[in-house]
């Protein structure tokens, strides 16, 4: 039985095409994120994080355009430093599903970069 549903819920999932974030209305920094990616809103494009660096915290959604560079649309996946009003932050953003998992940034944008090459890539 339990073997069936494993089956049937595998199959349900790879046959919906919508994108997976990871959504996290608010978290805490010193806490490691276990949530599980969750799928995204029909036209979702991408996946974003952002970090408030002098509050420790940190949210994640799904995002429904592009990601967006210095104001540019249409981005490659990427991690901006905000510092508006006192408050030192990040902003990133990335494509393919769960890709905004880990709450550090330092090797996403490696990952994001080679999952948008590879989107771009499926999108020709
Ligand atoms: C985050 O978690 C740490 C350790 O559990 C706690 O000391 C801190 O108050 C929490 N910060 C926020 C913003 O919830
Ligand atoms: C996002 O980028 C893709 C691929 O470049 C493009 O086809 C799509 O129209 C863009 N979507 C939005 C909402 O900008
Ligand atoms: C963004 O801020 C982080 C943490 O303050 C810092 O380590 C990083 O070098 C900054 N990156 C850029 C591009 O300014």
């Amino acid at each position: 039985m339990i073997r069936v549903l494993l089956l049937v819920t595998v199959g349900v999932v790879s046959s919906v095409e919508a994108l997976k974030c990871h959504v996290v209305a608010a978290g805490n920094l010193t806490v490691p994120d276990t949530s599980q990616p969750q799928e995204c809103g029909l036209g979702s494009m991408a996946c974003v994080k952002i970090i408030d660096f002098t509050r420790n915290t940190y949210s994640k959604q799904c995002q429904n355009m592009n990601c967006t560079m210095n104001g540019l649309p249409n981005a490659v996946a990427n991690c901006q430093n905000t510092s508006t009003f006192g408050m030192n932050g990040a902003t990133c953003c990335c494509y393919g599903d769960g890709c905004n998992a880990a709450p550090h940034f330092g090797s996403l944008s490696v990952v994001g970069l080679s999952v948008a090459i590879v989107s771009a890539l499926f999108a020709i």
